[in-house]
């Protein structure tokens, strides 16, 4: 179970040293919640209401610090998830990294540490969120800076810093490491186990992002009371485009490892060779029952635990035992029933619920399917884990009567 985190003060007032910009009064609205017009869009974000911070999970290639995630960017959404973009072709910088060299250095700094381009152009990647996204915060616009001390790109300035400044505050990494949901190239995480532990800490919904299966972005919204560069962020839930991850089976890949095999978002399953000719028993499709080894293609077996072993050895014996419907079965070992956990992965252990089996003929079967998988094949004495959702590595089992 994970440890439930005490939800924190969902308002975040961040005060901070910003350029000479309007001051604005504090009984305003937060952005999207007005019921009336606000007329003042230097203390209103407007249309552009409904501020996302997003992050991003980079492993292929990997960017920023190995326990960190990074920023994508700080995006001003319209109040039903649609979005304006490149508005004002005149502010469209091509020399991001000089203003903030110039007018803030310490943000540039972090900047170059957890807002990396992952073809390694950070300067273009900045360019680009800054004039696709930040140009259309109403509230950076040059006319809402006081004449007499406003300089052109001063609200650049402005927008890294809260972008940077927001960042600070959700730290992804963190929260989820301390719920035991840490980058593995063999553990799967569900969908609801990864919300519940941002849930907590953000104290709304983040939108949860994937590429194929793997866990890549993060979108966290807010409403803003006064302007971007010194109102009051809010927390709250998300609108518009959801989360795109699978509901199970979501890995969160370490960054910096060389995997098995590329992480890209083709398909990239490692189809382990193709079974020898060694004989694998065939029989009717159907229940099994009675005692068996529990043998793997390529090679190795099935040992007590449910794990996958590859070293010499016996392999342990399963029972196998047909349920009412006589079509599918359940199996257990000497350390008890077998089942597939949430995570997908398969174990044999005392007090777990005996999951159902099928067998195709030749191979055994989970929910229809006779692949199963494992991050890697195992070496030496080591015990592979095998899942039932996708993995670098696929096998199937066969049964061998006793
Ligand atoms: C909120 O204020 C904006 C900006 O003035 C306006 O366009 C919008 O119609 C207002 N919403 C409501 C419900 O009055
Ligand atoms: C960045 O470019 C803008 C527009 O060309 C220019 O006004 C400004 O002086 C430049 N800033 C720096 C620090 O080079």
């Amino acid at each position: 179970m994970l440890r439930r985190v005490a939800l924190v003060e969902a308002t975040l007032a961040i005060s901070s040293a910003m350029a000479a910009s309007v001051t604005c009064p504090s009984n305003l609205p937060f952005s999207c919640s007005n019921t009336t017009t606000v007329e003042d869009l230097c203390c209103f974000n407007a249309p552009g209401g409904d501020i996302l911070l997003t992050q991003f999970w980079d492993t292929d290639p990997s960017t920023g610090p190995a326990d960190s995630w990074t920023v994508h960017g700080l995006w001003p959404d319209n109040c039903d998830g649609t979005y304006e973009q490149y508005c004002d072709q005149n502010r469209q910088y091509t020399n991001i990294s000089a203003i903030l060299a110039d007018k803030a250095p310490c943000t540039l700094k972090t900047m170059q540490t957890y807002w990396k381009d992952y073809q390694g152009d950070d300067e273009s990647f900045w360019e680009h969120e800054w004039g696709k996204h930040g140009t259309c915060i109403s509230t950076l616009e040059p006319s809402c800076y006081a004449a007499a001390d406003y300089q052109p790109t001063d609200e650049v300035a402005d927008y890294f810093t809260r972008a940077v400044g927001l960042f600070k505050t959700l730290p992804t990494y963190d929260w989820l490491s301390a719920a035991g949901i840490v980058p593995s190239t063999s553990q799967t995480y569900t969908l609801a186990a990864i919300q519940e532990v941002l849930t907590a800490h953000h104290g709304h919904n983040a939108v949860i992002r994937c590429s194929g299966n793997q866990l890549n972005e993060l979108w966290y919204h807010f409403h803003v009371q006064g302007s971007v560069q010194s109102g009051t962020f809010q927390a709250v839930d998300p609108v518009g485009s959801g989360s795109t991850c699978p509901s199970t089976g979501i890995r969160y890949l370490p960054k910096y490892t060389t995997l098995p095999t590329t992480t890209s978002t083709t398909t990239t399953t490692t189809k382990t060779s193709t079974p020898t000719s060694t004989s694998v028993p065939t029989g009717t499709p159907g229940a099994l029952s009675g005692k068996g080894y529990v043998k793997v293609q390529p090679d190795g077996f099935m040992i007590s635990t449910g794990n996958w072993y590859r070293a010499s050895g016996t392999p342990a014996t399963f029972t196998a035992t047909p349920n009412s419907d006589d079509e599918t079965f359940m199996l257990k070992t000497s350390k008890g029933p077998c089942q597939v956990l949430s995570d997908d992965s398969l174990s044999c252990a005392a007090g777990l619920t005996e999951s159902s089996f099928g067998y195709d003929g030749t191979y055994l079967t989970y929910d229809g399917t006779a692949t199963f998988y494992a991050a890697s094949a195992p070496s030496g004495q080591d015990k592979g884990v095998v899942y039932t959702s996708e993995q670098a590595v696929s096998l199937q089992m066969y049964w061998q009567p006793l």
